[in-house]
């Protein structure tokens, strides 16, 4: 099979990780008698620098004829870099949010495992991280507070700045359809999470979502308010299969679900929409501190291309390949700085990819 797939490198650490899972997809092409077709296009900081905007038509209708995206991150130090002087909607994150929008990106993935031989890098007390966890996060990610309108007035020499929230039910009903669906190859278990005692999106949320749920009857759902989430986040992480949120919630409980596995280099995500298409990229951002260094760990890449073949291409064999490959170089105990501990062995970024390819 060919699959057209397109890349964003993108800033920082970016370009090295994708070089990285391109190598191991070139490895599971020649194995399984696959042709990978890449075409490199520019997001972010790289697109600002080339074209004076983090993300051009021509990207988009690229991205948009391929049937698959693989990114690395994009952005940079928000302090020290120029990028961060620009006008909001010309800064890099701006491209992301623009490439999610136009490819209507609507349901974003993110596992949250605690795996077995990093479990010592887990910041939770021993008698919680015994009990492992394995919990997906379906984000909502193109509608609620990050495209609704927003604007800074000046009323009566005061300045104002308004964000708005909105979700009508068709948003609610599509995403709560992807979570129910994926978690019934699951524990089939949906915990949707809310803030159904404050706001009017959450109490719409909930009722579409219990609508949704009677199409679902193998499924237990439980509610559960946002903030009681973020604490049994770190209390209880076992109890959770799919947390179903919408897109700031998931923002915020994204990054914290992946904390507590210890090992956020090693975490993947896939961003789809309503056909076979995704966008698949690592859920850490693009660590400029230590980008051209070869020690970035490109696992949670090379699990975003794993994903890839699983979703978009229905290619489960070639993922497992990748996913069995990630398990053998932890056992043989190698590993990145970010999650290197006592009797490994340390590996750059390069080094990392080349094992995995040979693992393959
Ligand atoms: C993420 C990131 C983005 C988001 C930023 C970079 C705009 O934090 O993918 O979680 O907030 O969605
Ligand atoms: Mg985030």
């Amino acid at each position: 099979m060919e699959l057209n797939i397109t890349c964003i490198p993108g800033d920082g650490i970016g370009p090295e990780i994708v070089a990285e899972a391109k190598k191991v997809l070139d490895a599971v092409a020649v194995r399984f008698g696959h042709t990978m077709k890449y075409t490199d296009i520019l997001m972010g900081g790289a697109s600002i620098d080339a074209y004076g905007v983090p993300l051009t038509d021509e990207a988009i209708e690229t991205a948009k004829s391929a049937d698959a995206v693989l990114m690395g991150s994009i952005g940079g130090n928000t302090t020290t870099s120029p990028w961060y002087k620009l006008p909001p909607n010309l800064r890099p994150e701006a491209g992301l949010l623009g490439i999610r929008k136009a490819l209507n990106l609507f349901a974003n993935l993110r596992p949250a495992v605690l795996y077995e031989e990093l479990a010592g890098a887990c910041p939770l007390k021993e008698e919680i991280s015994a009990a492992g966890f394995d919990m997906l996060i379906m984000r909502e990610l193109t509608g609620g507070l990050y495209f609704g309108e927003r604007k800074t007035v000046e009323e009566n020499g005061v300045l104002k700045a308004i964000d708005t929230l909105t979700y009508d039910e068709n948003e609610i009903r599509r995403i709560a359809i992807k979570g129910f669906d994926i978690a019934m190859k699951r524990r089939k278990k949906v915990t949707s999470v809310d803030k159904a005692n404050v706001l009017d999106s959450s109490r719409l949320w909930r009722k579409v979502v219990e609508e949704v749920a009677k199409d679902y009857p193998e499924v237990t759902l439980e509610h559960m308010l946002v903030d009681n989430c973020a604490m049994q986040l770190v209390k209880d992480p076992a109890q959770f299969d799919v947390i179903l949120t919408e897109n700031m919630f998931g923002d915020i409980l994204s990054d914290e679900a992946s904390m507590v596995t210890g090992s956020i280099g090693m975490l993947a995500s896939a961003s789809l929409n309503d056909s076979k298409f995704g966008l698949y990229e690592p859920s850490h951002g693009s660590a400029p501190d230590i980008a051209g260094k070869d020690i970035a760990n490109p696992i949670a890449t090379i699990l975003s291309a794993s994903m890839m073949l699983r979703y978009s291409f229905d290619l489960d064999k070639e993922a497992d390949a990748i996913d069995n490959a990630v398990k053998s170089v932890l056992k043989e105990g190698y590993r990145t700085v970010d999650i290197m501990s006592a009797g490994c062995t340390q590996v750059g970024c390069k080094q990392m990819g080349d094992l995995l390819t040979q693992r393959i």
